[in-house]
């Protein structure tokens, strides 16, 4: 049956949703000739009744299609606003847009919202997970992440070896917003010697011992401390959870910084430096995993629509692609580290202090 479908990025951008835009449109065309129309901006572009007919080969360049290789999203995307203050609104537009189905490409927060509009409109919803935090319930994988990862972990490799030659404590801060799934991902690939992030508290003794004990007993004399944004130790929640990470003037990479600058039993005084990696883990080319996962994710998203199977998120569960119902997604969004998950119980055996003592 001839089906006239929506897609649109909501959220946080990474890299792969143009990936998943072209498997959409590239399944949709070719398999069921079905009309795609990119809905900019999310529900503002719902909202302003704008759409942009996507086809096949439309972004080519002499027969060279960009869209597997570009960051961030063609269709723009929104991560702020009062979107639920507009429901009614976003309702009678999206009805206006008669749409059989819609393709929402989100985070936990927006999948939240969509499947919230979604309920009150009866709209035929159906969800991709995209985050590079990685905290979207019910999948273990979320387009963006392992781009995001590899990002970090270039950047230890770099920060390293200037750490090395400088005798210095690197102290790297990555995003993740409550989760540490980013941190100790790279932290773990790129040879962090301690690993800080919200789910586990740490303490400034634990951090500063690792130090010590890098240098009276190996002989290290720099160290590299991966920090989450929304690291926090037993005593201090309140910092990390009245933060608003991506404006704090003092963030918590400087945060922990001053920390150990100023722990007093350090026999000497440290040269501390800080890195925050910030929107750089945003951007990039979509690495192989992303761009699969993206192309995946994407081909089972029109297979649901096809069979009518609506209110479900494509997920990926045991080396298989799945869908699960967008209401259990958004209530056990988001998905946070579990403290005795088995990266965690490897970090500890690799020597690495990832908080708690
Ligand atoms: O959710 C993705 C994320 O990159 C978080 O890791 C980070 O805290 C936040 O978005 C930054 O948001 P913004 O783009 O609004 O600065």
């Amino acid at each position: 049956m001839q089906k006239r479908i929506g897609i649109l990025t909501s959220g946080g951008d990474c890299p792969g949703l143009n990936c998943a835009i072209r498997a959409v449109v590239s399944h949709a065309k070719l398999q069921h000739d079905w009309e795609v129309l990119g809905i900019p901006y999310a529900t503002q572009g719902l909202l302003e009744r704008k759409t942009t007919s996507l086809n096949l080969h439309g972004l080519d360049l002499r027969g060279i299609d960009p869209l597997l290789s570009m960051g961030g999203t063609i269709l723009g995307s929104i991560n702020k606003g009062d979107t639920l203050a507009h429901a009614s609104e976003i309702i009678a537009s999206h009805r206006a847009l008669a749409l059989d189905a819609l393709i929402a490409i989100g985070g936990d927060g927006s999948l939240a919202i969509l499947h919230q509009l979604a309920c009150q409109g009866n709209w035929n919803l159906v969800a991709i997970p995209k985050t590079i935090d990685n905290d979207v319930a019910l999948t273990e994988r979320a387009i963006g992440f392992d781009t995001a990862v590899n990002t970090i972990v270039d950047a230890l490799n770099r920060l390293t070896f200037t750490a090395a030659s400088h005798d210095r404590v690197m102290v790297v801060e990555v995003m993740g917003r409550t989760a540490g799934h980013l941190a100790l991902h790279a932290g773990i690939a790129g040879g962090a010697d301690c690993i800080l992030i919200p789910e586990i508290p740490y303490s400034i003794d634990g951090v500063c011992h690792q130090i010590n004990e890098l240098r009276d007993r190996w002989g290290r004399k720099f160290a590299i401390v991966v920090v989450a944004e929304g690291a926090k130790t037993a005593n201090d929640s309140s910092i990390a959870e009245t933060q608003n990470f991506a404006s704090l003037e003092c963030g918590m990479g400087q945060y922990i910084a001053n920390q150990i600058k100023s722990y007093n039993t350090l026999t000497d005084r440290l040269d501390v430096r800080v890195s925050i990696l910030g929107h750089i883990q945003r951007g990039g080319i979509p690495s192989a995993l992303d761009r699969l996962t993206a192309t995946v994710f994407g081909k089972a998203a029109v297979d649901l629509i096809a069979r009518e199977q609506y209110g479900q998120m494509v997920a990926w569960q045991n080396g298989r692609v799945v869908d699960v119902p967008i209401a259990d997604v958004v209530a056990r969004s988001p998905l946070p580290v579990a403290p005795d998950n088995y990266l965690v119980q490897t970090a500890r055996c690799m020597g690495i202090y990832v908080g708690d003592g």
